[in-house]
C-alpha cells in the first residue's frame, strides 16, 4: 500500500527529474502556454494581483504570469529541485523581484488566509492524494473576490484500462483523475462559486502525441542519455497507447474550470 506521501515524493521526484524534462521539453501540460493564457485571462488579473500557482513545476506558468500579466507570481511545489531550478531560471530573465518560490505541499499550504487575488493549479490536482484538502487550501488563501483556476486530466475512474491504473499511471496524472463535475465540485465544497466549467480533450490527444514523438526521437538521437535516466522506457509505449485510446472513446481527457470566493459566504 502506498501512503499519500510516497504518492507525493514520487510525483515531486519524478517531474524534477532530467528524464522528463527530456521528455517533456517546454510542453509541461496539455494545451501548454495557450491554455495557461485561457486560463489566466478567466481569472481577470491586474498587475498589482499576486497570483499562487499550486504544484508550479519548473515555474514556467509564474514567470509567464510576471512577464505577460505583470502580476506578483508565487509558485510552491513540493520538489526542493523544481524550487532551485526555477529561482536560476527567474534570476536569469530579471524576474526576481516579481516571483517567490516556496516549497510547499498543496495540501498545507504555507501561506497566511486570504492573501493572494488569485491561486492556479494545471496538471496537479490530480495527483493529490487528499484533493478536498487541497481545495480548501486554495480556498483559505484567496482573498474574498479572489480566483481559482484550475485545468486538470479527467477520466471515468471504471473505465480506465489496466496500463493505466498504479503507482506509474497515478504519477502520470491519469490513475487518479475525475472526472469534470467531480473536479468542479471540490471548490464548490470549500465554498467558492462556480463561474466556468470547459472541456478540452483535445490538448490531451496533442500531449500524447507530443510525448509520442519525442519519445521516438530521443530512441533514435539520444538513446544513452535515455538508458542513463535508469527508467525503464520499455513501459511507455503501452500507457501511451492506452492513453491514445482511452482519450478517442471519451475515457480520459482535459478540463478548465473557474471559481469565485463570494465577498459575503
Ligand atoms: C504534472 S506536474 C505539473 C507541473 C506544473 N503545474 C505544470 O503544469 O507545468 C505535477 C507537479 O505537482 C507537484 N506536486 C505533486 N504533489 C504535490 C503536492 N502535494 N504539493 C505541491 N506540489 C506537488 C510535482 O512536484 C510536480 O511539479
Amino acid at each position: 500500500m502506498t501512503s499519500g506521501d510516497d504518492v507525493k515524493a514520487c510525483c515531486a521526484a519524478t517531474y524534477s527529474s532530467d528524464a522528463v524534462a527530456l521528455l517533456l521539453c517546454d510542453y509541461h501540460h496539455p494545451g501548454g502556454t495557450a491554455l495557461t493564457r485561457r486560463l489566466a485571462d478567466g481569472l481577470g488579473l491586474t498587475p498589482d494581483h499576486r497570483v499562487l500557482d499550486v504544484a508550479s513545476g519548473r515555474g514556467t506558468t509564474v514567470l509567464l504570469l510576471a512577464d505577460g500579466y505583470g502580476c506578483h507570481g508565487d509558485g510552491v511545489d513540493y520538489a526542493p529541485a523544481n524550487t532551485a531550478l526555477v529561482r536560476d531560471a527567474a534570476a536569469r530573465l530579471g524576474l526576481t523581484e516579481r516571483v517567490t518560490f516556496t516549497t510547499g505541499d498543496a495540501e498545507q499550504l504555507p501561506f497566511a488566509d486570504g492573501v493572494f487575488d488569485a491561486v492556479l493549479c494545471e496538471c496537479a490536482l490530480c495527483t493529490f492524494p487528499d484533493k478536498t484538502k487541497a481545495a480548501a487550501e486554495f480556498a483559505r488563501v484567496l482573498r474574498p473576490g479572489g480566483r481559482v483556476g484550475i485545468t486538470d486530466v479527467t477520466a471515468i475512474p471504471d473505465r480506465l484500462p489496466p496500463e493505466l491504473i498504479g503507482l506509474a499511471a497515478h504519477i502520470a496524472c491519469v490513475a487518479d483523475a475525475r472526472p469534470l463535475d467531480e473536479y468542479a465540485a471540490l471548490p464548490s465544497a470549500a465554498g467558492l462559486r462556480p463561474l466556468r466549467a470547459e472541456h478540452h480533450d483535445q490538448a490531451m490527444t496533442r500531449m500524447i502525441d507530443h510525448l509520442e514523438a519525442r519519445l521516438n526521437l530521443l530512441h533514435l538521437t539520444s538513446a544513452p542519455a535515455l538508458t542513463a535516466t535508469g527508467i525503464d522506457w520499455k513501459a511507455a509505449p503501452p500507457l501511451l497507447a492506452a492513453a491514445h485510446t482511452a482519450v478517442t472513446d471519451g475515457t480520459l481527457g482535459y478540463a478548465l474550470l473557474t471559481a469565485e470566493k463570494p465577498h459575503n459566504p
